[in-house]
């Protein structure tokens, strides 16, 4: 049911916001740890938290360490990135099988620093069948860079990265992060406005209306990622439409990241 362009049933569904912490190659093996066990200290102090799923991505090499600490917890493990392919020759890849047997819940596709680094919309849209496949939950991300939006070309950034992800996609009964993470706000302190989120929230449901069946659409999450700190996460939620957050720099901080799932509590 469509109301002013917002879909009630999918509003009313989905119950849950996500923030991600995404370490990225920030941390060191010892780090990732106490960082880690400093988090869940915070949440226990915090009851008022069972509306958000808490997801933390470490190094590739710090998920096993992670995974044990978080094990008795409610927080997630996930990865930053996997491989397409389920085994054979592929050095230094690592596959969703591998990740699975880690404990992997979630796992980052298409950040645009592997963007940057070559990654194409095809290998994007590979990774995201293969984490279904292996019943991992893909956070994918699109966003558009400043040239492209100084351009004036958002909109056909998102449909391109969207409709390469969604066209033909069998989702099965499995769900889809669709993390929206515009370029220039990334790492810059210079988050984007939630007028920003909420039309490429608008768009993005736009482009999902023609290739996901209505009744599959709910399980599909938009979040927004992006220089999210405590003081804009709420700007996001109630005016972006965002369904939850990726976050880079405010994870590294257990007090500021804490700060930012507090907000959030109960809304
Ligand atoms: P940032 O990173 O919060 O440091 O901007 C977000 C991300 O890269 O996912």
């Amino acid at each position: 049911m469509r109301i002013c362009g917002i879909d009630l049933w999918k509003f009313c569904s989905i119950s849950m916001y996500h923030i991600i912490a995404n370490w990225k190659m920030e941390l060191d093996f010892k780090e990732s740890l106490t960082l880690t066990k400093k988090i869940l200290q915070g949440l226990k102090k915090n009851r008022k938290n069972d509306n958000i799923e808490t997801i933390l991505c470490p190094s590739f090499t710090d998920l096993e360490e992670v995974g044990k600490i978080l094990k008795k917890s409610k927080v997630e493990l996930g990865a930053q990135d996997m491989f397409w392919k389920e085994e054979g020759a592929f050095t230094g890849e690592v596959s969703a099988k591998v990740l699975k047997e880690l404990g992997v819940k979630y796992v980052i596709i298409g950040h645009s620093e592997r963007r940057k680094l070559g990654e194409k919309d095809k290998e994007v849209r590979k990774k995201v069948e293969m984490a279904l496949k292996a019943s991992i939950t893909p956070i994918v991300c699109i966003g558009e860079t400043l040239e492209e939006r100084e351009n004036g070309l958002r909109e056909e950034v998102l449909f391109r990265q969207t409709r390469a992800i969604f066209k033909n996609l069998k989702l099965g009964n499995k769900k889809i992060i669709l993390a929206y993470e515009p370029v220039w706000a990334i790492g810059t302190g210079h988050a984007a406005k939630p007028k920003d989120s909420c039309e490429a929230e608008e768009l993005i449901q736009k482009i999902l209306d023609e290739y996901i069946p209505e009744k599959k659409q709910k399980q599909i999450t938009i979040i927004y990622g992006g220089s999210i700190t405590s003081k804009n996460i709420s700007g996001f939620i109630e005016k972006g439409k965002m369904l939850g957050g990726l976050v880079g720099g405010s994870s590294l901080n257990a007090k500021n990241f804490l700060s930012i799932i507090n907000k959030i509590s109960k809304k």
